[in-house]
């Protein structure tokens, strides 16, 4: 990169309405460090890398839940909403590590899981020492099944991790009661009931606690999911589905935002799957939530129209009720960009799993995984120059892949067990970061396990290799934040274009004028106009008195 950017301004998280501009950083504790060698990553460990945090640049961290939890989908079932799990450390230590981030000047987003509990969760507990559809079981989703004797599902809905989402109860004799419950995921994971006035003001108690705690903000799992239609229709494939985005959820978020508005500065994040933009800014509205995720960058294939459509849509529905827009290219629920973006064939994905379709169907070669690898640091760049806030999956700053070879017995995810192996499921994408280039753990923790395995050579991503190589994906990241941050782009986006395979758009830098952000998505070198770089994500061809030639799966910002 080149010299010509402005030094840093104000860090964007001391800022009024930090969120809006924000790069936060996605931690899925499990894997980002190990303080005590027990295999499985926790808050000492997150904590002890707050330097590292710092370095990289980023204004916030967004934490996947460490709420206690039997942890049979990765803590999105919650056993006790107020309380860390021992695994990762002591509400002590959790308390520190939101005071050593703050002393830093980073702010921290919890996850929050309302639309269903862990099935040891204490109301689920005292709902199953109860006759099926008495008493308890109001806080839950518990119907007559169908056919004569109840012994069908109540009705056609599918698990999001396959098969019926419901499962029948025993009753007192053990035998098939006739009554199911509803877990739109695992059975582990029943959905909870928001009908039910005690829910919601449970929920409302929840969130207080943690901001009042100090937590700046909570990022909502299955936002879409919590209001199920009266009568539990099947689906006739008209929109709102019956389980899916109903009027009813903006009422809760209405009541949450009154809420988050009782503090400072605090913040909700929806996790909100949802095909439809101007559908996804319905959940925006001023007295709503603050972000959004798009899921549309997060799937978009490598092609400029793609990735033009869902740069665009979004940001005109989002624009026009004055809400950001929010970009992410990873999360812990998809394969990792490199393996997504290398080219190389993608595994057939079951009917309805739908989020986790990419995973490639077999290991990269080498030319695959540079090529992969050169994509995701022009994704990045790019993202990192659009309007909103930019979520940063842990690892993705190393360029990791997807793991691939995870032995069976080892797997983890409960879409793998569900679909009996068919589906492989998200594991390849947790696997504990490499932070040292050798070691048996590579410097995880200081011990020899780690909860999923690390594939040989995962120390050639390490923080440790990358660290001394001016090139490195690590390296890169980090400049790039750092002139995000120091152009101080300001406004909306201009002159959005995919032509011939290559994308193009302006913003406007308080500091600097307009910049231009292209990239070359196309198979050919292309030429730029603009002779002054600002920043890339591999080097241009430039000859003296002749326009700067910029390569296939390449990003360059100029000033326009
Ligand atoms: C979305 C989360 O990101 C995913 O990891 C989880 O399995 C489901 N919600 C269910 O909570």
């Amino acid at each position: 990169m080149m010299s010509s950017i402005p030094a840093a301004r104000t860090p964007p998280s001391t800022r009024p309405q930090w969120w809006r501009d924000a790069v936060v950083y996605q931690i899925y504790p499990r894997s980002f460090a190990d303080s005590n060698g027990d295999g499985e990553g926790d808050i000492p460990g997150i904590t002890a890398r707050l330097p590292y945090l710092r370095r990289l640049g980023v204004d916030a961290v967004w934490l996947n839940p460490c709420y206690v939890s039997p942890m049979r989908d990765g803590g999105y079932d919650v056993a006790d909403y107020r309380r860390i799990d021992p695994r990762f450390g002591t509400d002590a230590d959790f308390d520190a590590f939101l005071a050593g981030c703050h002393d830093v000047g980073i702010r921290v987003i919890m996850d929050i899981v309302p639309n269903h509990c862990s099935a040891e969760h204490a109301w689920f507990v005292e709902a199953m020492r109860e006759a099926p559809g008495t008493g308890a079981w109001r806080r839950f989703h518990c119907v007559r099944g169908s056919g004569g004797s109840g012994q069908q599902p109540p009705n056609d809905w599918q698990s999001v991790f396959s098969g019926p989402a419901w499962s029948q109860l025993p009753d007192e004799r053990g035998e098939p009661s006739g009554w199911w419950y509803l877990h739109l995921f695992d059975p582990s994971q029943p959905d909870l009931n928001w009908e039910c006035e005690e829910v919601r003001t449970e929920f409302d108690d929840v969130i207080r606690h943690w901001f009042a705690r100090g937590v700046d903000g909570l990022r909502i799992d299955v936002a879409t999911g919590m209001v199920k239609a009266a009568g539990y229709p099947d689906p006739d494939g008209s929109w709102p589905h019956p389980h899916w985005d109903q009027d009813g959820v903006h009422d809760i978020f209405r009541r949450w935002r009154a809420i988050a508005d009782e503090f400072d500065d605090r913040v909700l994040v929806a996790e909100a799957i949802l095909g439809f933009p101007d559908r996804l800014a319905r959940y925006l509205r001023p007295d709503e939530l603050h972000m959004a995720f798009n899921f549309s960058s997060l799937t978009s294939p490598w092609d400029a129209a793609s990735f033009a459509d869902a740069i665009r849509w979004p940001l005109e529905h989002n624009d026009a009720i004055g809400a950001p827009t929010t970009w992410l290219l990873e999360n812990h629920d998809i394969a990792r960009a490199v393996s997504r973006y290398s080219g190389a064939p993608l595994r057939q994905p079951l009917e309805n799993i739908t989020i986790l379709d990419h995973v490639p169907a077999r290991e990269l070669t080498q030319a695959e995984l540079a090529r992969g690898a050169a994509r995701a640091r022009a994704a990045l760049l790019m993202s990192l120059a659009l309007p909103g806030s930019f979520y940063l999956y842990a690892g993705g700053e190393l360029g990791l892949p997807e793991v691939l070879d995870i032995p069976d017995a080892r797997r983890d995810d409960p879409v793998w067990h569900r679909t009996g192996g068919a589906t492989v499921g998200r594991d390849g994408c947790r696997v504990p970061l490499p932070w040292t280039a050798d070691g048996s753990t590579y410097g995880f923790n200081s011990g020899s396990v780690s909860w999923l395995p690390q594939p040989a050579g995962w120390g050639r991503w390490s923080v440790e290799a990358q660290e001394a190589d001016p090139d490195s994906f690590l390296n890169f990241t980090r400049r790039a934040i750092a002139a995000r941050r120091s152009l101080d782009l300001v406004g909306g986006i201009g002159d959005l274009m995919a032509s011939g395979g290559v994308l193009t758009f302006t913003r406007r830098s308080a500091e600097a004028g307009v910049l231009r952000c292209t990239v070359n998505m196309s198979e050919q070198p292309v030429d730029i106009d603009d002779d002054t770089i600002v920043a890339m994500s591999a080097p241009a061809e430039q000859v003296f008195g002749e326009p700067v030639r910029l390569l296939p799966d390449a990003c360059i910002w100029t000033y326009a």
